[in-house]
């Protein structure tokens, strides 16, 4: 857990900012804004991030699918409430906190796409579900039992959702026998409605190319519309047939059988969705911003933010990225300047030639993976038309 900022030194600190209405658009404003914020600072950019959001709705209505968007990536009610504003139509979460978070924040329809286990997550969850719609995924037998046994003692239910796994072979059961198994448990047992099968078909991320990411996404849908033929001639179909992340949500959302996709990271986008091909530059709302602290030798640079800025996320799924970050400087894609080592506050820098940076120099860095950058945070910067507008916790 991170330590948070107390409210009240959060509402000065953001008065202040507000005063000091500073362009950071520029590198004049950029370096302006460096003398009332000390770098490294997380920013995202609004209108981009709106945009991102925006679009997504747009292409769930367009498709008839249902949004239910993963906040993991944002941890933030105000962006959360965003992605409702356009169409989201419940969302999810990766760990209880975060479900805890949100529910405090008023939201009532909330996924937790994990399958949890540990006895105090399980009491939380069964008291969130007294006052919140809670959905929870599930890939076993034991998993679903303690589901059941948590809820005995209350009147509270709880969706539950089988975990299938169409090729990431992380968590999820592969077989349609087993879904039928545990989809029959989960009827049998009191307190859990059975709703319907999900998936992260998160290997699309290591897919070399776009035809790649298409030809994943396609056979993970196909995968799960097997199992939900499979559990329907059992007797227990499923009402949601839910995937889709960033990389293969507008392929999924377009495929018979799903009804709801679940993407995070397109409401930052970040390097690895440079190089997979999922986002363009300008879609890329989330941004660290750091001075050049030290230039030892020629072709050598250090940056002001490190691991505990930009994590240590290389980014593994994604082709052809090297180093922890992609560097601008004023408004021009470093691409031969590699972040090539990180300590905790150290992020040193190879050079090519003809990138002229020098010590006292502002830089932007578009992270490998903006979900790991905004969980280091506690605040995160928002901008608007070049001048900050507005302070995003990050709120689990
Ligand atoms: C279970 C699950 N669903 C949805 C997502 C969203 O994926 P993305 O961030 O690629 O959009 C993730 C990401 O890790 C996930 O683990």
């Amino acid at each position: 857990m991170h330590c948070k900022l107390s409210y009240c030194a959060l509402f000065l600190r953001f008065f202040l900012l507000r005063l000091a209405q500073l362009s950071i658009n520029n590198q004049a404003g950029v370096v302006n804004i460096m003398r009332t914020l000390m770098t490294p600072i997380v920013t995202v950019d609004l209108d981009i991030l709106e945009n991102n959001i925006q679009e997504m709705g747009q292409f769930a209505a367009a498709n008839g699918v249902a949004l239910r968007p993963h906040i993991k990536t944002h941890k933030s009610s105000k962006i959360a409430k965003m992605q409702l504003a356009h169409g989201a139509t419940g969302i999810t979460v990766a760990t209880v906190r975060e479900a805890e978070a949100m529910a405090a924040a008023g939201f009532d329809d909330i996924f937790i796409a994990y399958t949890v286990v540990g006895e105090n997550k399980l009491e939380m969850l069964a008291r969130l579900s007294e006052t919140v719609r809670i959905g929870v995924a599930a890939d076993s037998i034991y998993g679903v039992k303690m589901l059941s046994a948590v809820l005995s003692e209350s009147d509270a239910e709880m969706d539950v959702m089988i975990e299938i796994d169409t090729g990431q072979h992380r968590c999820g059961v592969t077989s349609g026998a087993d879904a039928v198994v545990l989809a029959r448990l989960v009827e049998e047992l009191p307190g859990l409605n059975f709703r319907g099968i999900m998936t992260h078909e998160g290997h699309s991320y290591g897919a070399q190319s776009p035809a790649e990411v298409e030809q994943i996404g396609r056979q993970a849908a196909a995968t799960m519309r097997t199992i939900a033929a499979q559990l329907t001639d059992a007797g227990f179909p499923p009402s949601v047939v839910s995937m889709g992340s960033t990389p293969t949500a507008h392929i999924v959302g377009k495929e018979a059988g799903v009804t709801e996709i679940r993407p995070g990271n397109y409401v930052f986008h970040d390097r690895t969705q440079l190089a997979l091909g999922s986002a363009r530059l300008e879609q890329c709302a989330l941004r660290v911003i750091a001075h050049v602290v030290s230039n030892p030798e020629p072709g050598r640079v250090v940056l002001d933010c490190g691991s505990k800025t930009l994590s240590s996320d290389l980014g593994k799924h994604g082709p052809g990225v090297k180093g922890y970050g992609l560097i601008i400087h004023k408004g021009r894609v470093l691409e031969e300047a590699v972040i090539e080592r990180l300590s905790e506050e150290h992020g040193v820098v190879t050079l090519s030639p003809d990138s002229n940076l020098a010590i006292g120099d502002v830089v932007e860095v578009i992270p490998n993976h903006a979900c790991v950058v905004a969980n280091l945070a506690e605040m995160m910067a928002g901008v608007r038309k070049g001048r900050l507008a507005d302070w995003i916790p990050v709120e689990s």
